[in-house]
């Protein structure tokens, strides 16, 4: 338009310079946490909402691009129709039904099996080379399910998992020793749920273990301390769903980091659910659960060999037998 006089003939775009898509599939309390924070976090050039709901799409939509003076410029669409996802980096699957007070994860399973049957098979066809980040409960079965669906190599196919989990651990654990959270690294892996597996021997604050730092501080070292810690990890989600209805500002953070891990090809470690048979003796059938992974442009870049106890071990294996059961008996 005449607006502008340019001073040369445009320059095409360095072939360097990626345009990245990312498409969000649910626009609820979840997929726009997550797509709040990929704007603010300047992590997308294309932001695609598609979602059941015409009327809500739409509205999320104009409420988000009336923000436009105040983020880095993002074009941001919406439809109930998944041809605008096509070309999408990366697709991150919140469509479905969530958990009222008390219920599980797993009890959402056949609601939102049936969904994903009308969800994953369009993204796959439109964006054939994209990753898929599932985010609707129960995670890990749903993650097994969308990696069958879209018979995407396991690569590219990846849960949310237990890197919120995480993030509550790291956050407890903090603010028990009163120092930052981003000082302390440690994973909870298995289900993101109820038999989740906290790698005790694996945290560490400022680099060291933290049974030596509890010592070191005088902090009487309770075994009971740190179980009691992962108890609260486990009852995290129940608790704010009993007095908000349900999470999102968490998750949202959560899933952007792994956004960013992955397209700015950060090569960082998260876990997140992942295809789990062949590691840490766990043979038993395709089950997808949380591991320590590393994350970058290509998907699951590797997943790492951190030394577990016999005990957690165990755990780990317990927890892909729950999630298991889960699929056997839907027959999936
Ligand atoms: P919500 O009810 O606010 O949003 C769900 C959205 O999905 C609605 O807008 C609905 O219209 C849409 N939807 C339903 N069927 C659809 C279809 N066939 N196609 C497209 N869109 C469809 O629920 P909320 O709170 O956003 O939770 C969404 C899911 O995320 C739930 O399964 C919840 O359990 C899960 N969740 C997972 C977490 C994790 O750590 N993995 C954390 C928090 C929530
Ligand atoms: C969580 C549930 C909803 O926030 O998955 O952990």
């Amino acid at each position: 338009h005449a607006f502008f006089k340019p001073i040369q003939e445009a320059a095409p775009p360095s072939p360097t310079k990626r345009h990245t898509k990312i498409s969000v599939i649910g626009a609820g309390n979840v997929g726009m946490a997550i797509a709040q924070t990929i704007l603010t976090q300047d992590l997308a050039d294309e932001l695609v909402l598609v979602d059941a709901k015409p009327d809500k799409l739409r509205g999320e939509m104009l409420d988000l691009q009336h923000a436009a003076a105040f983020l880095p410029r993002t074009k941001i669409i919406a439809s109930v129709d998944y041809a605008v996802t096509a070309g999408s980096d990366l697709c991150i699957v919140t469509a479905g039904a969530r958990q009222i007070a008390g219920e599980s994860r797993l009890n959402l399973l056949q609601r939102n099996l049936t969904l994903y049957s009308d969800i994953i098979p369009p993204l796959a066809r439109y964006s054939p080379d994209t990753i898929l980040m599932i985010v609707s409960n129960p995670v890990d079965v749903l993650t097994y399910v969308a990696w069958k669906l879209s018979g995407f190599p396991s690569n590219r196919v990846i849960g949310s998992g237990t890197n919120l989990d995480s993030s509550r651990f790291r956050f407890l654990i903090a603010d028990h020793l009163d120092v930052n959270a981003q000082d302390v690294q440690a994973y909870i892996v298995g289900e993101h749920g109820d038999s989740s597996v906290a790698l005790w021997s694996s945290i560490s604050v400022g680099g060291v273990p933290v049974l030596s730092f509890l010592e070191k501080q005088e902090i009487a070292y309770e075994k009971v301390t740190l179980e009691h810690i992962h108890r609260e990890v486990i009852e995290s989600a129940y608790e704010v769903i009993r007095l908000k209805g349900y999470t999102s500002w968490a998750i949202g953070y959560s899933v952007a980091n792994l956004a960013r891990a992955i397209l700015r090809d950060q090569r960082r470690i998260h876990a997140v659910s992942v295809l789990a048979k062949g590691f840490y003796g766990i043979d038993d059938g395709e089950v997808f659960l949380s591991l320590p992974a590393q994350l970058g442009r290509g998907g699951v870049l590797g997943v790492t060999n951190v030394h577990l106890t016999d005990e957690e071990a165990q755990k780990l294996r317990d927890s892909a037998k729950t999630i298991l059961e889960y699929q056997r008996q839907l027959g999936i």
